[in-house]
């Protein structure tokens, strides 16, 4: 409504230097943005038919830095549902690139000036609301500002009008440079705006640069744009003690620079439109679900995904793999799926196999024998195609002409299998030619899943380039990165040379560096400087697609490059990180903004990429990558071995964690079906459950599983403790149940941490699902369950709740109503002396077809001692009958609420049951005190 009012020592030196330069850069870009533009004034306004806003727009006075002023803009709003708006600002002559629809299915704008003159005309007035949701979109007229409000609290989100007295950058649209800056309140929390590796954690630091555009630098590269570009951000406020969540999208692929000052955000953009996304919130969950709701649901994961993975590039043989297999068993490690990086490739080759060093009758007998205990199979793609008329996937594709043009001819790269084309998954001649490819070569060799690498897209060489003639290329043995074609550098159109430079690689190298020249063309003559971020996302949506069909199964893709949206398709991993304690330490950021990007599940590569780690050092990751969502060890090329089985401490602390993850796959299993139904992250950052609790806004070193599972971890060397936050609740360590820590109002807690010990602690007022692990996630699933339920400790009153969602895996949709899927919600009380413990079934054929059974129940808290003989299930006696158990302990609290800090409560183990997960049960005592 409208209303009035691989590295060798010295790639690595180099990308050390290169790191180090990108510092100093950083630096520079601090300086407060020049102002470009007199803004623009609104003329028009007008109402359309279904309740949109658009608006015209007249610059003001037209300068040419950066390129000249658009003069007219068309302004389109729209409340697109009760808490999502949508501000559009576009040219209003001439169409414009935008993120294609088809790749991230939206609703469309209206078609410029079609509905100017038709529709019901506005007064413009110095400033108007437009209100029709949760959130209220108001503008100033002269000049043009907008400013977005929620409802709910008043807050004003999003602020782009200059006041004199505290001047904003004016908006600037030109054809090659677009800026907007908002006003923000200085205490705002910000996370998002990736990907980055962030020193200063999750959350955004003022004055550090935000540069978004994919690239291939290693992610030790602190502050750069790396693979992935996501333009949207999380503002977390706490206003009088009450917290409100909300997210700005700005959906546009351009490279851009995001100069975030702590009281206010600018954007600079070459190209493309404001297509700005306002998300309501008020909760960081609501948030998510918001997004992804928009940008597309996390893909479901098939079960096994969320077992361990290990991977090296570097496997040179079969035998090697088969010996890695073999040794993880023999050490008791968990080990569900084994990769191959490029190795197992003749010459580099995608889609084909090494004759010598992976005979296919070999390796079939091999995926044989692994597939029939469960375990897994995945192996690398990247999207340059070898140039090389004997290779078939090359000849097919130039029949099909399915690669990206350089005037007029496929544009020439270099890659690991030397000189390379790109396809271009725009084409979708090119999706059909990729999805035949990888079903070939799924009859050759029937992989579980496809992780496709270097797609930024990822080049050794700038510029036009040609095959040297009489030269090998690449020249030398082993992975070469050093470019060997002969090239040319291209700087003679605006796309390659753009006006504004953005901080690409965080040293402002030319935005074709190392990648597709910006000035290729893809299909239907979109410019490679427009689509260039959105490559990898594009790989993956033809991925998914080829996979979808493949056997009926779930597919699983990993994927370097991500975009808006990426997560519906695919994994990520953080790319090539360092084995060092810092990087151990910023894994964990990366992970959680992957979360609020809608890519739940993530992780980093165990142990560290490149160079070796100390065998401290593995020891400490695999204690935080154990709980990361997707938990794979990998190395480089020219890394020493690095299998968890490779040191015997290491392999002592894998069991340890590694262990209880495979006890947690139920929880995880049932957080990846929460994220795939409402997008909320596997892995949360602390505020998402304590949202009021301003300690944890910044907090980056601790993270949640869930909303109740809080991981510790040791991240300094030499440290045997670990100083963790708890925020005010009871917490249970899960390792060893006796220890409480009870937090009245939060606080800091120093907690022992020895070599091989990771604290895990679950949160009051939760029921967790536990099976008793194994080494493959396929039989650590037929084992019965526990549940583990807490309370507040030492409480007279209590809840708690948790549920579980359980499905055949390997079904393409993960969703209840197939027929094989369950869903459990398990709920307990305690109150004046009883226990309840209960649960409700929904679709319980599933679980009663396998024949689940809980076997204990754990709980956590009591007040007082349980009376042994009163343990009833459905009404009836049960304690002593068939097997059950009933056993009680003194747990001791850590509690500096209390004289001496120390407190009590008791826990209540009940044994023996063989409750069926697929009907509804009550299991209930009441309690006696003993002394
Ligand atoms: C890239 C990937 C890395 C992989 C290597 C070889 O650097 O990030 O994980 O091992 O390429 O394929």
């Amino acid at each position: 409504m409208f209303s009035s009012t691989s590295l060798s020592l010295s790639f690595l030196a180099l990308l050390l230097c290169f790191s180090a330069v990108a510092e100093s850069s950083s630096s520079k870009s601090n300086k407060p943005p020049a102002k470009i533009g007199q803004g623009y004034r609104l003329i028009a306004a007008e109402e359309t038919p279904d309740g949109g806003l658009i608006g015209h727009l007249q610059v003001k006075q037209k300068n040419n830095v950066y390129g000249p002023d658009i003069p007219y803009l068309q302004l389109f709003v729209k409340h697109e549902t009760d808490n999502r708006l949508r501000v559009h600002i576009t040219d209003a002559d001439k169409q414009r690139w935008e993120v294609p629809y088809n790749l991230l299915p939206r609703e469309s704008p209206p078609a410029l000036k079609q509905t100017i003159g038709r529709s019901r005309k506005i007064p413009i007035t110095e400033s108007s609301e437009y209100s029709g949701s949760q959130l209220i979109f108001s503008f100033k007229a002269d000049p043009f500002g907008f400013a977005v409000k929620r409802k709910s609290d008043g807050q004003v989100l999003f602020n782009t009008s200059s006041d004199e007295s505290d001047p904003l950058g004016e908006l600037v649209f030109k054809d090659q440079y677009l800026e907007i800056s908002t006003r923000l309140p200085k205490d705002a929390s910000l996370y998002g705006l990736g990907e980055n590796t962030q020193p200063h954690g999750i959350k955004l630091y003022p004055n550090d640069p935000y540069t978004l555009y994919t690239t291939d630098i290693s992610a030790i590269n602190l502050n750069a744009d790396l693979y992935g570009s996501h333009p949207v951000y999380m503002d977390l406020r706490n206003v009088g003690g009450e917290a409100y969540a909300h997210a700005v999208l700005l959906l546009n692929s351009n490279g851009m620079d995001v100069f975030y000052r702590g009281t206010s955000l600018t954007y600079k953009v070459i190209g493309g439109v404001f297509d700005f996304y306002f998300f309501a919130g008020p909760t960081p969950l609501g948030v998510v679900d918001q997004y992804t709701s928009f940008i597309g649901r996390p893909a479901p994961m098939p079960y096994w995904a969320l077992g361990f993975h290990q991977c090296r590039w570097g496997y040179h043989n079969l035998s090697v793999v088969e010996d890695v297999v073999e040794s993880y068993k023999k050490a008791q490690i968990p080990l569900d799926v084994i990769w191959n990086d490029d190795d197992h490739m003749d010459g580099h080759k995608d889609f084909t196999l090494n004759p010598t060093n992976y005979p296919r009758p070999k390796l079939l007998a091999f995926l044989e024998k692994i597939h029939s205990l469960g375990m897994k199979y995945i192996v690398i793609i990247d999207p340059g195609i070898g140039v090389n008329s004997t290779y078939g996937v090359y000849q097919r594709g130039i029949a099909n002409d399915v690669f990206i043009k350089y005037e007029g001819e496929p544009f020439l790269a270099q890659v690991w299998p030397g000189p390379v084309y790109f396809p271009d998954f725009l084409n979708p001649k090119t999706v059909s030619w990729w999805g035949d490819e990888i079903h070939r070569f799924h009859e050759l060799v029937p992989v579980d899943g496809l992780w496709i690498d270097m797609n930024e897209a990822s080049n050794f060489c700038s510029g036009k380039c040609k095959i040297p003639k009489g030269k090998q290329c690449p020249s030398g043995t082993g992975p070469g990165w050093i470019c060997c074609l002969d090239c040319k550098n291209i700087t003679k159109t605006r796309w390659d040379d753009p006006p504004y430079k953005i901080n690409a690689s965080g040293l402002q190298v030319p935005i074709g560096y190392k990648t597709i020249a910006t000035s290729a063309v893809h299909y239907n003559g979109v410019l490679e400087y427009d689509a260039h971020s959105i490559y990898g996302f594009s790989q993956s949506v033809a991925t998914h697609k080829a996979l979808q069909g493949l056997e009926g199964k779930r597919p699983f893709i990993l994927s370097r490059s991500t975009y808006v949206g990426s997560g519906k398709y695919a994994a990520h991993w953080t790319g090539d990180n360092k084995g060092t304690w810092e990087d151990l330490k910023y894994s964990i950021s990366t992970m959680l903004n992957f979360g609020i990007f809608g890519v739940p599940m993530v992780g980093s590569d165990i142990c560290g990429f490149y160079p070796a780690p100390t065998e401290e050092l593995c020891n400490r990751w695999i204690e935080v990558g154990a709980f990361y969502p997707f938990s794979r060890d990998h190395a480089n090329y020219y890394s020493p071995r690095q299998e968890l089985y490779q040191w015997d401490s290491v392999a002592q602390s894998a069991r340890n964690a590694l262990g209880m993850r495979y006890k947690l796959l139920p929880y995880l299993y049932t957080l990846n079906y929460e994220a795939h139904v409402s997008g909320a992250p596997i892995a949360r950052p602390l505020f998402f459950s304590f949202p009021t609790y301003t300690e944890c806004y910044g907090l980056s070193t601790q993270f949640l599983l869930g909303s109740s599972l809080l991981i510790s971890p040791v991240l300094e060397q030499g440290k045997t403790e670990v100083k963790a936050l708890f925020p005010p609740g009871s917490w249970y360590s899960l390792f060893d149940m006796t220890q409480t820590i009870v937090s009245k109002g939060g606080k800091y807690v120093m907690l022992d941490a020895p070599l091989h010990v990771v604290n895990v602690h679950l949160y009051q007022n939760t029921i967790l699902p536990m099976q008793q692990g194994g080494l493959i996630s396929k039989e650590a699933r037929k084992t019965p369950f526990s549940l583990v339920v807490t309370f507040p400790a030492g409480e007279s009153e209590g809840k708690a709740q948790g549920n579980l969602f359980l499905d055949d895996d390997e079904l393409p949709e993960m969703k209840l109503g197939n027929g094989k899927s369950t869903y459990v919600d398990f709920y307990a009380t305690v109150s004046g002396g009883s226990v309840k413990i209960w649960s409700e079934v929904q679709e319980a054929k599933f679980a009663l077809d396998n024949a689940w059974i809980v076997e204990k129940v754990t709980v956590l808290g009591l007040g007082r001692r349980v009376d042994a003989s009163a343990v009833e299930i459905d009404g009836k006696p049960a304690t002593g009958v068939s097997g059950v158990e009933v056993s009680s302990a003194e747990q001791v609290h850590f509690d500096d609420d209390k004289d001496g800090g120390k407190s009590t409560s008791v826990m209540v183990e009940v044994k023996g049951l063989s409750l069926l997960v697929g009907k509804k049960f009550e299991l209930a005592w009441n309690m006696g005190i003993k002394n």
